[in-house]
Formats: C-alpha cells, sequence, structure tokens
C-alpha cells in the first residue's frame, strides 16, 4: 500500500482523499527536522507540509523514492525546488484557496480604518467615552486603489465595487478590467487618485522595498494604506513617519519583514502602538474555509498527478495537463536536451508498439513527456526507458489512470 505522510496539523480532508486514493496514511501534528523528516520518509510516497518544516536538497537526495510533496500553503519557499526537480519529485501548493480571506479581510479593514474605530475601541477599553464623527467616513464613493491585480487584487475589486467603491488598478501585465474598475498606466497615476492603496503583489524579488517614502509622499493627502501581500515590498519606517506626520489617516498591515517563528514570541515592529494602524500576525489567510480548501485542493492535486502523471499547477515540472486514459501510460521527466523524444518513440517502435497519444512539455533544464500506447508496456521497454542518460525518472499508469 503506497504512504503519505503529513505533517504540520494539515486539515483532516486531506488524509480523507489520500485514504480514498488508497494510500496509508500518517499525520502528525508538528514539523520535523531535517534528520527526523529523513527518518520517517522511510517507505513513504507522498508527503505534506505546511511552511515550517525544510524540504532540503539533502532530505530529497537522502529519500529518492519520495514521489511528490504537497505544500499545503500557499508560499514553496521552504522547499528546494530545484532539487526536487532534479530528483523527479512534483512539487504542487495551493495558490488560491485563500484568496476569499485575504479579501474579506482586506474589506473589513477599509472599514475599520476609515471608521477610525481602532481608535474609539482602544479608548473604551481605556474607559474614554469619546462620541465623535470626526475623521469618520463611510467607504460608498470612495476610491480604492489597488495595486497587483492577480487573484487577491481582482477579486477585492469585486467585492470593493459591490459596497459602492470606485476601483482603480495598476498592474505590471495588462490585467482584465473587472466590472466598472479603471486600469491606471503608472503606480503614480493610482498613488495620485486613489484615497486608499492596497497592496496585493506577488513576492518577486524586484518587489522588495516598492514601497516607501517616495510613495506616501505621492498618495493624497490623509488617505488610507494596507499591506496584506509580503512583508519585504513595504517601507515600514516610511509608513511610520507618513503616519505620524498626519499624511496617512491609517494602515492595516499583515505581513512584515522578520516575523516570529513561533507563536508566542515577542513581535517588534517600528509600527507598534500608532494611532489608528492595525496590526495582524500574517493572519489573512488564515481561516478554517481557507484551511479546509487548501486541504481539498492540494490533497487532490497529489492524487491527480499519482494516478495520471498531470502536472497542473506543479510548481517545479514543466506543466502538463491530462485525465485518466484507456491506455497504458509512461511519463518520463527527462534532462531538457535535444532529441529525447526522437530516442523515446524509437524505443516504443522497436518494441512493436504504436503512440496513441503522446505530449512534452519543457520548463528549464527539465522536459516531460507522457505516452500512451494501446498495449501492456513491456518490463524491457521500461527498463530501457528508465536507462536512457537523459532520464530523471520514469513513472508508468495502469489503463484508466490505475
Ligand atoms: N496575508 C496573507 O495571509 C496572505 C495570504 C495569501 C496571499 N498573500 C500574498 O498576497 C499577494 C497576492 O497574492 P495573489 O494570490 O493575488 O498573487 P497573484 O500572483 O495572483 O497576483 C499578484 C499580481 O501582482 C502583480 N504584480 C507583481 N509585482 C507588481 C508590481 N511591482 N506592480 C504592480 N503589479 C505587480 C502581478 O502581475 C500579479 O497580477 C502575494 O504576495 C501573496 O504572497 C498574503
Amino acid at each position: 500500500m503506497p504512504r503519505a505522510l503529513l505533517l504540520e496539523n494539515i486539515d483532516p480532508v486531506a488524509t480523507e482523499i489520500l485514504g480514498s486514493a488508497g494510500y496509508e496514511v500518517e499525520s502528525l501534528r508538528g514539523a520535523l527536522d531535517e534528520a527526523d523528516l529523513i527518518a520517517a520518509l522511510d517507505g513513504v510516497d507522498l508527503l505534506g507540509i505546511r511552511s515550517k518544516t525544510q524540504v532540503t536538497a539533502e532530505v530529497l537526495r537522502s529519500r529518492p523514492a519520495l514521489e511528490a510533496v504537497g505544500a499545503f500553503c500557499i508560499g514553496t519557499n521552504q522547499i528546494d525546488l530545484t532539487a526536487a526537480a532534479a530528483a523527479g519529485v512534483a512539487v504542487f501548493n495551493a495558490p488560491y484557496s485563500n484568496t476569499r480571506s485575504v479579501v474579506e479581510m482586506a474589506i473589513a479593514e477599509i472599514i475599520i480604518l476609515a471608521r477610525r474605530l481602532v481608535d474609539r475601541d482602544r479608548s473604551l477599553h481605556a474607559g474614554t467615552w469619546d462620541k465623535s464623527a470626526a475623521g469618520s467616513h463611510e467607504i460608498r464613493g470612495r476610491t480604492l486603489g489597488i495595486i497587483g491585480y492577480g487573484n487577491i487584487g481582482s477579486q477585492l475589486s469585486v467585492l470593493a465595487e459591490a459596497l459602492g467603491m470606485r476601483v482603480i488598478f495598476y498592474d505590471l501585465e495588462d490585467k482584465l478590467a473587472l466590472g466598472n474598475a479603471e486600469r491606471c498606466n503608472s503606480l503614480d497615476e493610482l498613488l495620485e487618485r486613489a484615497e486608499t492603496v492596497t497592496l496585493h503583489v506577488d513576492g518577486r524579488a524586484g518587489n522588495a522595498g516598492l514601497f516607501g517614502a517616495e510613495q506616501f509622499a505621492r498618495m493624497r493627502p490623509r488617505s488610507l494604506f494596507l499591506n496584506l501581500s509580503r512583508g519585504f515590498v513595504l517601507d515600514h519606517e516610511a509608513l511610520r513617519d507618513s503616519i505620524l506626520s498626519g499624511h496617512i489617516a491609517g494602515a492595516a498591515v499583515d505581513v512584515f519583514p522578520h516575523e516570529p517563528r513561533e507563536q508566542g514570541d515577542e513581535f517588534t515592529s517600528v509600527l507598534r502602538g500608532l494611532p489608528n494602524v492595525i496590526l495582524t500576525p500574517h493572519i489573512g489567510g488564515s481561516t478554517q474555509e481557507a484551511q479546509h480548501d487548501i486541504g481539498r485542493f492540494v490533497a487532490g492535486k497529489l492524487v491527480d498527478y499519482t494516478a495520471t502523471g498531470t502536472t497542473t499547477l506543479s510548481v517545479n515540472l514543466p506543466t502538463v495537463v491530462l485525465h485518466g486514459s484507456s491506455a497504458d501510460r509512461f511519463a518520463l521527466l527527462h534532462r531538457n536536451v535535444p532529441g529525447v523524444l526522437a530516442r523515446v518513440d524509437a524505443l516504443v517502435g522497436e518494441h512493436g508498439l504504436n503512440v496513441d497519444a503522446q505530449v512534452l512539455a519543457t520548463r528549464g533544464e527539465h522536459g516531460y513527456a507522457v505516452t500512451d500506447v494501446s498495449a501492456p508496456l513491456p518490463a524491457d521497454l521500461l527498463a530501457g526507458l528508465a536507462a536512457l542518460p537523459e532520464a530523471v525518472r520514469l513513472k508508468r499508469f495502469g489503463p484508466r489512470g490505475g
């Protein structure tokens, strides 16, 4: 029976899905360090982790039988993706499962900041009755500027518009504007027009320090600012200065350049204690609904990959979209050099077999060729394919993806 090891308290739906697909599943609450992980992976086909377990090149080298890793989260920095591809280990994550959760938190924070609810709440808890409309606004009719119009930015656009906001956005790519949202031609244009600016860019290295003193200075006086994307894209000192000077009327920050590792660890930030500033511990995507969907989504990807060879949404292997097949199928992950497909087809032909269907995709140093033939695959053909000098990993699948 194939085995799956799930670490870091992954939602039980993942165990259900893998169990139904015939896996013996062991689920542990915590993360494992490198040595313990290598020991625990003995005889394991699939590994599921969240953000704390490091899947290093050493782990992958030590356990060549491992087929795939599921990152039951969004980020995959904790996995050596290059080493995983070189070892023929597919890695999957859940890029959209918590999109809605982040969007709902952003909407809540926009309203909370516009009404200065944080300060009112703090005053009342401290015993001071401060009933006033000064500085409180409806969000209806106000202009929201979204920087980064991807999964989160575009969904936020739809919900903000439903609440009566005017939406403008800026993205490096030419994204489809949803509803009545309006594309800005430059970041500066967005900063000059928006009354609330919210960052939803991805974590590419070029975005380090994207938003700082210059960008705050371009924003309209008394505007609001949110960052729920990545900590390193924002200059926190510049935000502090802009809040203290009163140029920015309020801010919500969920992500930080250095986040405490453990529950209960001290959090240090220049943003602590500022008025009308909401600080949250990177919980934009942390809801039970998102965790459940992550469990469902990633476990599904692992099952589909091992059953059919499909690498849809793999973060490190070439993408080939496949379904089950009535044919016998093999998938060869190989070094991306000329002539491999010709050698594969020659070997198949030498065994008197006809290729029913074949797809090839490449990504960087690797190619992934999946071939269907309508006859059982002889053992010596499989041995010959696995022995090709360019072969990284050969997988075979029975008829109908079995
Ligand atoms: N706070 C949380 O808990 C939480 C949860 C999920 C995701 N996130 C973060 O939210 C961010 C957005 O996630 P997503 O799923 O929407 O990502 P995405 O990849 O779908 O969208 C990112 C968009 O930003 C654009 N972009 C990148 N750099 C840009 C720049 N410099 N200027 C303008 N546009 C730029 C891209 O073209 C893309 O359209 C990511 O950084 C992600 O890590 C945070």
